[in-house]
């Protein structure tokens, strides 16, 4: 199998009434946790770097580990995406790297932080569009603000999508996928309590999708901080105040009304720093990286086949033969 467009893995999605997640990464650990729960789960994948996370690496060593997991796990369709683009250079140096995928943000301007205006969000989104679609590769735009700004990316105001400029966005950008905000924000810190339809805006998904029955929809901020993982944390030295994050249970409706991409990075950092926590607790004699990576990779792993199983991507690896780039170019135009 090769890699696959954003595009394709969605539409697929989208026919077998499932959703696939958007898992981030920033190390090989993460890349080879998501391979092995893919390989375990058989499942497609979209494994998404920020501007973060291809700082921190030096773009280059992340995708050579990206390109090592589609050399290792031929059996699986993978998209490997950038996410949050900030600005059309971003996204387009993301494409021009090899990535099949990219999401513009034009949600806030290009330092990442303050809301922009429809009009702005419109051009720069579509400048990517132009781009990606001339080489086949796909594009995620997002329209209305996410919350939070504990990861260092947002404005820390959360706006919500609103769904007659969803539609209009949609039909003048010609993006393959719609991020939506409902009230999620990125981080651990999302609720302070169980969320209820006050404060998670799941009725604003079904709306959009009852108007854009075609779109992809992608909901952002969606790891579900389990309270197991905040719990290892804390036995073990750490202190995470008592938080909440997206229900499965509100994904998965989410899934039955349009949502085909899940984005998910919180949970698998609560997995890595719980398990080094629990094996420094365990043993403070320990100094080998690989006696705490081991165990930080299985737990990762472990979290990301839940949610391949919740998502419901599990089993449908095999189902399609890639589209090339260049046929995808094609059918754009
Ligand atoms: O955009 C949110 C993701 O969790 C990535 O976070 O910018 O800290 O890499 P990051
Ligand atoms: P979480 O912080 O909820 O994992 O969200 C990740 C995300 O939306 C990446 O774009
Ligand atoms: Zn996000």
């Amino acid at each position: 199998m090769a890699l696959v467009t954003l595009r394709q893995v969605l539409d697929e999605a989208g026919k077998g009434g499932y959703g696939v997640g958007g898992f981030n990464v920033n190390n090989m650990e993460q890349i080879q946790a998501i391979m092995e729960a893919a390989r375990a789960t058989k499942s497609p994948v979209i494994i998404q770097a920020s501007r973060g996370a291809r700082k921190y690496t030096n773009d280059k060593f992340l995708y050579h580990l990206m390109l090592a997991a589609e050399e290792l796990y031929p059996e699986i369709p993978i998209v490997l995406h950038q996410d949050h683009g900030n600005s059309a250079e971003t996204c387009i140096s993301a494409i021009d790297l090899g990535f099949t995928s990219a999401m513009m943000d034009g949600s806030l301007l290009e330092d990442g932080k303050t809301p922009s205006d429809f009009e702005f969000n419109l051009k720069v989104t579509k400048e990517v569009v132009d781009y990606a679609h001339a080489r086949g590769a796909s594009v995620e735009g997002e329209l209305g603000c996410i919350g939070g700004i504990e990861d260092g990316h947002g404005s820390g105001q959360s706006r919500l999508t609103d769904p007659d400029q969803a539609v209009e966005f949609v039909k003048r950008t010609g993006v393959d996928a719609l991020a939506v905000a409902i009230g999620t924000s990125h981080g651990a810190y999302k609720f302070t309590r169980k969320p209820d339809e006050a404060i998670l805006a799941m009725n604003l998904i079904i709306e959009i999708h009852k108007r854009l029955p075609e779109t992809h929809l992608v909901m952002h901020g969606s790891s579900s901080v389990p309270q197991e993982l905040q719990d290892i944390i804390n036995a073990n030295g750490g202190k995470i105040k008592q938080t909440w994050g997206v229900p499965i249970e509100e994904i998965q409706l989410g899934i039955k009304n349009g949502v085909r991409k899940i984005n998910v990075d919180t949970d698998s950092r609560l997995a890595v720093t719980g398990a080094i926590r629990k094996h420094f607790a365990e043993h403070p004699e320990h100094f080998d990286p690989r006696e705490y990576l081991g165990p930080a990779r299985e737990a990762m792993q472990k979290v990301m086949e839940q949610r391949m199983n919740d998502f419901g991507q599990a089993g449908h690896a095999g189902d399609y033969q890639p589209i090339s780039l260049s046929e995808m170019v094609k059918r754009y135009l």
